[in-house]
């Protein structure tokens, strides 16, 4: 909790604004010194002696409307690229610095509950599968998922960012080594042949639909999760994945909406 060092005991606490929506989750000292009367709060943060609380509120400030910046880019991003695949070349190099960047502190931004969608969508599968790939996994979370549930599984992440490709790379413990690796790949054009994978998995990833199909033998399945739903800075509605999956030979389309996300699982013909 911050304090006003001349004030400490009289100090209120932290409050929070609303910048919990997507994945990421900030806090914000709303809070000011409590010898300034009842003054408005805002007039009083601006005569208090308080300059470590002014430093510390600009700079939450900042960091809240930067990550907001950053969920509405990715939303942008995301409708522009599903809308006209071909928009991707231009968005890439701007967006991918965004994940660069965003690596050493994703963890902290996402919430516990990230990948509860996915993990219920994995357990619709009829069987696991023999080798399964996580597009666009980050620091690897949803491949480590996909290991820890199906022991016997191969499990592929790749994902663009080369910063989140080292995290990734890091959690590859000795007992994993031979099952789980991590490469780095644009999942607009994978460095993988036709029909290699058994399941191609998405957590809060942009779905580029040809490459899926591609790489998806024929009885595999496709997954996509979103973990706060519509409200996840990268979303594609399900009417529009199933539409897209449609014209490329899927069917099964199982939806669900456990907790705050949504998963659709959809077997490729
Ligand atoms: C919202 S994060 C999700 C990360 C991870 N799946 C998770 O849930 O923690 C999106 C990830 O997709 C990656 N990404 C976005 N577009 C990509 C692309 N075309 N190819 C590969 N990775 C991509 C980003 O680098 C980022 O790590």
């Amino acid at each position: 909790m911050l304090v006003c060092s001349s004030a400490a005991s009289r100090h209120k606490s932290l409050s929070t604004i609303g910048f919990a929506r997507g994945s990421t989750y900030v806090k914000y000292p709303f809070s000011v010194c409590a010898d300034q009367g009842n003054a408005p709060r805002h007039r009083k943060a601006a005569n208090t002696n308080c300059s470590w609380w002014r430093a510390a509120r600009s700079r939450f400030v900042v960091k809240a409307l930067l990550e907001r910046a950053s969920r509405r880019f990715a939303r942008l991003v995301t409708d522009a690229v599903v809308a006209r695949p071909g928009a991707w070349r231009l968005l890439r190099p701007l967006f991918r610095r965004q994940w660069d960047q965003l690596a050493p502190t994703w963890e902290q931004l996402r919430r516990p509950d990230t990948f509860d969608p996915y993990v219920a969508g994995l357990n619709t599968l009829p069987e696991p599968p023999k080798r399964a790939l996580d597009v666009g996994t980050g620091t690897g979370g949803g491949a480590l998922e996909i290991a820890t549930r199906f022991p016997s599984t191969e499990v592929v992440g790749v994902d663009f960012a080369v910063a989140m490709m080292a995290i990734a790379a890091s959690k590859v413990t000795p007992s994993l080594a031979g099952r789980v690796s991590f490469r780095q790949a644009d999942a607009s054009s994978l460095p993988f042949g036709d029909g290699e994978f058994d399941l191609v998995a998405h957590n809060n990833m942009i779905p580029f639909f040809d490459e899926i199909a591609r790489v998806l033998r024929p009885g595999g399945h496709a997954l996509f999760a979103y973990s706060s739903g519509a409200e996840t800075p990268i979303y594609v509605p399900p009417e529009r994945i199933r539409a897209e999956l449609e014209r490329r030979g899927f069917s099964d389309f199982a939806y669900s909406s456990p907790g705050r996300g949504t998963v659709l699982v959809a077997r490729k013909r």
